[in-house]
């Protein structure tokens, strides 16, 4: 399953399919960023294994390798007929879709690859696995050019010398290329920008840290890394003029899901009058949740927490701990969401839906 590759950091593919049509490659973004190294999966408990652990991480990165899940998993089906083969993709489909709850993308994906399933009824069974491949394709090949949009819509918000802090990791390799929330710093810095980022370190597992700070230090961009209880110094200090954030869902009220310790941030941006920007794909915007409410928020296991990063456990034996994995930000709090069709300002009950 292991294999280090040649790594190309100008040009970060963390998800794709080799040649062959065989294997995910993904880059295991949970050795980051002491190693890297490239995974190679060829089964679907694999991938479920991969998406589950963060090894593929981010909302996006997550939709396209369950997409590709999806293909793996019924390419070695024996089925010869179109109703045998819709049995197995569901079944794999039920199956990935158990990987994590938040992340709308991995649901969107894997709805996308069951209705080009459909769509295909009438060609012989190597038809529709092939179609599978394509769809698969098609939406990582979109991904990249949504996050290009987004990166371009973020940017007209932006002034070169800014400050940004940012939280989590919706860098490049959290999407197929660019990021979301990273993408405009990315196309911000080829047209001459110059910014200074602050990432939040995030705890407990560390994006911030290990791959934020990781992804932007290799692009040659100026980033500074901070522990999340440094957020409101950095903004009194006059350090932020704004605040750039990805997501995992948006409701349709425009209730936002990201990573644990987002919807603080944007409390403190609030009060020292900074924008907060979520930048967030339309496969993110999940109309069918009516406001946060409505959001599952996955609740991850007391190591991460006590023990994960330490030598001997940082925590009292057998203490009680809470070990929410994301949090919803109130979209009274939110300056703007940058989609790849346009910014969606207040009321978003509005705005999103007219972006559909
Ligand atoms: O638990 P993670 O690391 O998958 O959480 C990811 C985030 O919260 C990201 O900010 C979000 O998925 C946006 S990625 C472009």
């Amino acid at each position: 399953m292991l294999e280090n590759r040649q790594f190309d950091n100008s040009d970060i593919q963390s998800v794709m399919l080799d040649d062959e049509n065989s294997t995910l490659i993904i880059l295991d973004q949970t050795l980051l960023p002491n190693e890297k190294i490239f995974l190679r999966l060829t089964n679907q408990n694999q991938i479920w294994e991969a998406i589950y652990s963060l090894r593929v991480r981010g909302a996006p990165a997550i939709g396209i390798a369950a997409a590709y899940g999806a293909y793996l998993g019924i390419k070695e089906s024996k089925a010869e007929s179109y109703e045998q083969l819709y049995e197995d993709l569901k079944k794999v489909k039920e199956y990935l879709a158990s990987s994590r709850p938040t992340a709308v993308n991995l649901f969107w994906a894997l709805d996308r690859m069951e209705t080009r399933f459909k769509a295909e009824e009438g060609k012989t069974v190597d038809e529709i696995k092939n179609a599978l491949k394509d769809e698969a394709d098609t939406i990582r090949i979109e991904d990249e050019m949504v996050c290009k949009s987004i990166g371009e819509n973020a940017l007209s918000l932006l002034e070169s010398g800014m400050g940004i802090l940012t939280h989590c990791n919706a860098g490049a390799i959290a999407t197929a290329k660019y990021g979301t929330a990273l993408a405009p710093i990315y196309l911000g810095k080829e047209r001459g920008y110059e910014f200074k980022v602050y990432a939040d370190e995030t705890r407990p597992l560390l994006q911030g840290a290990r791959l934020t700070a990781w992804e932007l230090n290799e692009a040659g961009i100026d980033v500074t890394l901070i522990c999340d209880n440094m957020a409101s110094i950095v903004m009194k200090e006059g350090r932020i003029q704004a605040v750039l954030v990805g997501c995992d869902r948006v409701a349709a009220n425009g209730d936002t899901a990201n990573k644990i310790g987002t919807s603080g941030v944007a409390i403190l941006a609030k009060h020292y009058r900074i924008p907060f920007y979520v930048c967030a794909p339309l496969s993110t915007i999940d109309l069918k949740c009516s406001t946060g409410e409505d959001i599952h928020i996955e609740l991850r296991s007391n190591e991460e927490v006590t023990s994960k990063w330490y030598e001997k456990p940082m925590a009292p034996e057998g203490v009680e701990v809470y070990n929410p994995c994301f949090d919803v930000t109130d979209n009274i709090l939110i300056t703007a969401i940058v989609t790849e069709k346009g910014i969606a300002y207040p009321p978003y009950t509005k705005s999103l839906a007219e972006l559909f």
